[in-house]
């Protein structure tokens, strides 16, 4: 059935588990996703991109998930706007049947821009008291995403500020997340801890001076009843690089976040855990090494199905690793 993201974040919360949300773009992957959860008894929150949006169309994302709610009644899922730009966005979300929206109000609308304190409270204020009076669940982000080594913000997916931050603006600060979560009263808060988007975040294994999960602790202590999101949080598995390169890709050497370093972060409020790029690469990888091998092969079906199996494998991985599994 179709839940509301905050009663998902609550049992998770009270359970002391994570659940990742992932990214959806078309048919494979929220088959996918379903077959994962599905086969452990997981919880899902799906999750649509502006550019997935733009892509697929709302109406047809709207239909895979509704495809996936029927085909499953029992597992419980949230169908979350990701990283809504303004609170229009976020109404028209809501309009078309979505259980949870983003308001992204640490940039400004144009997506690029930093916003200030003033701004973000202001836009993520009204769109809580839009989105609670229909029992539809806030995602706020307070701070900026973007490297800790580079000091750059965060544009590999086309959205996000492109130029150098300061220290502070890469951090969330607890005392001022403090502050927002009271004023807005919003159900999630998307912290900046040193994770981008992309399959380049880290030109290392994430050490805590570039990956912040003390920063974390600091923020938890401070609100322990916000439910905690960390974007940017593919791990970019090496073995899947491995298999892009052997088969004709170009992908420059690259680290994600370790999945040990998510299961620390989960032990101190981070309940929602956003994947999209881990799925992207799981996904290349098997349709570049099927057409290596099959060079004859023309059938999308056939390149599909290995691609799909490849996007399920990785879900599986996180159900099990995020203590999902078993919690439906
Ligand atoms: O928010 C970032 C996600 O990775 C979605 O990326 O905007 O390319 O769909 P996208
Ligand atoms: P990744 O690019 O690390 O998968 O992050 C996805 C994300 O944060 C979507 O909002
Ligand atoms: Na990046
Ligand atoms: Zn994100």
């Amino acid at each position: 059935a179709l839940v509301s993201m905050r009663q998902l974040l609550d049992h998770a919360a009270e359970n002391g588990y994570g659940i990742p949300a992932f990214n959806v773009n078309n048919l494979e992957q929220v088959q996918a996703i379903m077959e994962a959860a599905n086969e452990t008894d997981s919880p899902v929150i799906m999750q649509a991109s502006a550019g997935a949006r733009k892509y697929a169309g709302e109406g047809f994302l709207k239909a895979l998930i509704a495809a996936a709610v029927d085909t499953y009644p029992h597992i419980p899922v949230v169908m979350h706007q990701d990283h809504g730009q303004s609170p229009k966005v976020c109404e028209g979300a809501i309009n078309m049947g979505f259980s949870s929206v983003m308001m992204d109000g640490s940039l400004q609308e144009d997506g690029k821009t930093i916003a200030d304190y003033e701004y973000n409270l202001d836009v993520t204020r009204r769109v809580v008291e839009m989105a609670h009076a229909r029992g539809i669940t806030v995602e706020g982000e307070l701070g900026s995403l973007g490297s800790l080594e580079t000091m750059m913000g965060d544009k590999e997916d086309g959205h996000g500020f492109e130029g150098t931050l300061t220290r502070e603006q890469l951090l969330t600060d607890p005392e001022q997340a403090a502050d927002f979560a009271k004023r807005t009263q919003i159900d999630a808060l998307a912290i900046a801890i040193g994770t981008s988007h992309g399959a380049y975040k880290f030109s290392r294994k994430p050490t805590g001076d570039i990956l912040a999960i003390d920063r974390i602790k600091e923020i938890h202590r401070r609100l322990p009843s916000t439910h905690l999101v960390m974007h940017g949080s593919s791990s970019v598995p090496q073995d899947q690089l491995a298999i892009i390169r052997e088969f004709g890709g170009n992908m420059k050497e690259t680290y994600g976040v370790p999945v040990e370093e998510i299961q620390e972060a989960i032990k101190h409020g981070v309940r929602k855990i956003n994947i999209d790029t881990d799925i992207r690469l799981a996904m290349t990888a098997a349709i570049r090494k099927f057409f290596a091998e099959n060079p004859e092969k023309f059938d999308p079906r056939e390149y599909l199905k290995p691609a799909r199996e490849a996007a399920k494998k990785i879900c599986l991985q996180r159900y099990q690793e995020f203590g999902t599994a078993g919690n439906a």
